[in-house]
């Protein structure tokens, strides 16, 4: 699957978003290294700090089904280079290498950053084998 691809799951994805706070709508579309793509959106709460951000939200389910290895994300927001945050970033270094790719939409079309690039000196033990 390429970005493009990714980026039309993503979109799919948002039109389920639960953003009645911020009004913020997010999308994602995670891409295993079998092929399987999961999918995310952020869910908000009326008591704000249990609001999941929709790359947590793709990246949980896909791990709790019992995937481990991933290719590439793409996420789509309100506005163009919809960057994930840093919470975000943190949570899918734990899965995901340097060369990781973050596909973001900019005038409608697929604009590819690597984790490395986004998240430098992430906080890790070292990478699990058996987490
Ligand atoms: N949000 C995401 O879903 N992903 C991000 O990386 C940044 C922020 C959501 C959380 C919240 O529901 C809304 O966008 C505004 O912060």
């Amino acid at each position: 699957m390429n970005g493009s691809e990714l980026i039309k799951a993503a979109h799919a994805a948002r039109e389920n978003a639960y953003a009645p706070y911020s009004g913020y709508r997010v999308g994602a579309a995670l891409l295993c290294e079998n092929g399987k793509v999961y999918t995310g959106c952020n869910v908000e709460n009326a008591s704000f700090t249990p609001t999941i951000c929709a790359e947590r939200t793709a990246l949980f389910k896909a791990v709790s089904e019992g995937e481990r290895s991933f290719t590439a994300i793409a996420v789509v927001g309100n506005d163009d280079l919809c960057f994930p945050c840093g919470v975000c970033r943190q949570a899918l270094s734990e899965f995901c290498g340097t060369d990781f790719t973050v596909y973001l939409e900019q005038d409608g079309e697929p604009s590819a950053f690597t984790l490395g690039e986004l998240l430098p000196g992430r906080f890790g033990f070292g990478k699990p084998e058996n987490g």
